[in-house]
């Protein structure tokens, strides 16, 4: 049994309440189910700006009756102190995930993506402070290495800040440092690096690469790459995000609490491979579809251009080992979309 297996057992055995913020959302809805299904209370914060009711249906479907029960929702935002407030108490485990993502979208609305990310952050912490929960853990991101040349990424070297986006998962690491230092708070920062799978939203002008031209290959519409095609992500499958949020509430190791850590595989992988890992994944699916034509367009902003994760912290400190390799994910997350988009 590796460190994760554990942990759930302990977990089932001893169940614990969590708020999950941004319960409606991808990986706020795979934590809710992730957490119900090993018999844990769940509280849920969501304002469904980016959230869908729709991800809660699938949820109910796979869990028990009982579990379903476990579960309780409070609509509402975090940009208000007092719904942070109501929220918090009597949680033991904080899993802050709520915060409006995308870099494009934050270079077109900095000041949104501020009060969400920042002001909503902020509120978040002070209530889960007075609420004395026993452990704050926050979804950060992989843009915070902004133009840092080095590969792969090590936790301690962060460069500047490329987009609004990335200024504001900077600031929620430094707030979560200054409250470990200042009032004893304990939380630890998840840098997620490019997530996918299960109910990751495949419709909007901001939707992530993967869901999205999964869409448009199915619909037998154009992808575009921005870019020579040549830029590179170390994408993670969602289950390893499940085991390293669960890691990280839980874990008793005294050094592992106020870190940040890497979430993701140690790989990369090109836009051009990855348009034929999926478009090759789905033909074996669907038969029928047409060829795709895939067209390469301009670098796009506050972009970088590569990025890998060095997961030897997260391995060392909080025992995380990934679950699923790439392709694995893609496999597993592949047949969900051809289900969810048919
Ligand atoms: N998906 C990724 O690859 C990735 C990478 C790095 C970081 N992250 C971070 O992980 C977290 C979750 O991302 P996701 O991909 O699940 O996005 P998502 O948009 O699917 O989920 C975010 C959820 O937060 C809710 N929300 C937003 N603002 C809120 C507010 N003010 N009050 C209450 N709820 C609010 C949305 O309605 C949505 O349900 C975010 O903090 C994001 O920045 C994600």
């Amino acid at each position: 049994m590796n460190t994760y297996e554990q942990i759930l057992t302990q977990l089932n055995e001893n169940p614990k309440t969590w708020l999950i913020t941004g319960v409606a959302g991808f990986i706020g809805s795979n934590l809710l189910e992730t957490l119900l299904v090993n018999n844990q209370k769940v509280v849920g914060l969501d304002n469904f700006s980016t959230g869908h009711q729709h991800n809660f249906d699938q949820v109910q479907a796979i869990v028990s009756s009982e579990q379903w029960d476990n579960f309780t929702f409070i609509e509402g935002d975090i940009r208000d102190l007092k719904t942070c407030e109501s929220a918090c108490n009597g949680v033991d485990f904080v899993l802050h995930q709520a915060a409006l993502g995308s870099v494009p979208r934050s270079i077109e609305d900095p000041i949104t993506t501020n009060e969400n990310n920042i002001s909503g952050y902020l509120n978040m912490l002070v209530a889960a402070k007075n609420a004395k929960v026993s452990r704050f853990v926050y979804a950060a991101s992989s843009s915070t290495y902004g133009d840092h040349p080095d590969l792969p990424k090590v936790e301690d070297k962060i460069g500047s800040p490329l987009s609004p986006y990335a200024v504001t998962k900077v600031v929620n690491e430094l707030y979560a440092d200054v409250f470990a230092r200042t009032y004893g708070f304990k939380a630890i920062g998840l840098r997620y690096f490019n997530i996918f799978g299960q109910r990751q939203d495949p419709n909007g002008a901001y939707a992530a690469v993967i869901p999205k031209w999964v869409a448009s290959i199915m619909a037998n519409e154009t992808v575009y790459i921005n870019g020579d095609g040549e830029t590179s992500r170390d994408f993670c499958y969602i289950e390893n995000v499940m085991q390293m949020n669960i890691l990280a509430a839980t874990s008793e190791n005294e050094e592992a609490a106020n870190q940040v850590y890497n979430v993701a595989l140690n790989h990369r992988t090109t836009l051009t491979e990855l348009f034929h890992f999926i478009q090759d994944k789905l033909k074996a699916r669907l038969p029928e579809l047409k060829e795709t034509e895939l067209l390469y367009r301009d670098f796009r902003a506050g972009d970088v251009r590569h990025s890998q994760a060095d997961i030897s912290k997260a391995q060392t400190l909080l025992g995380y080992e990934p679950s699923h390799v790439i392709d694995e994910g893609l496999e597993e997350a592949m047949d969900w979309y051809v289900n969810d988009l048919k």
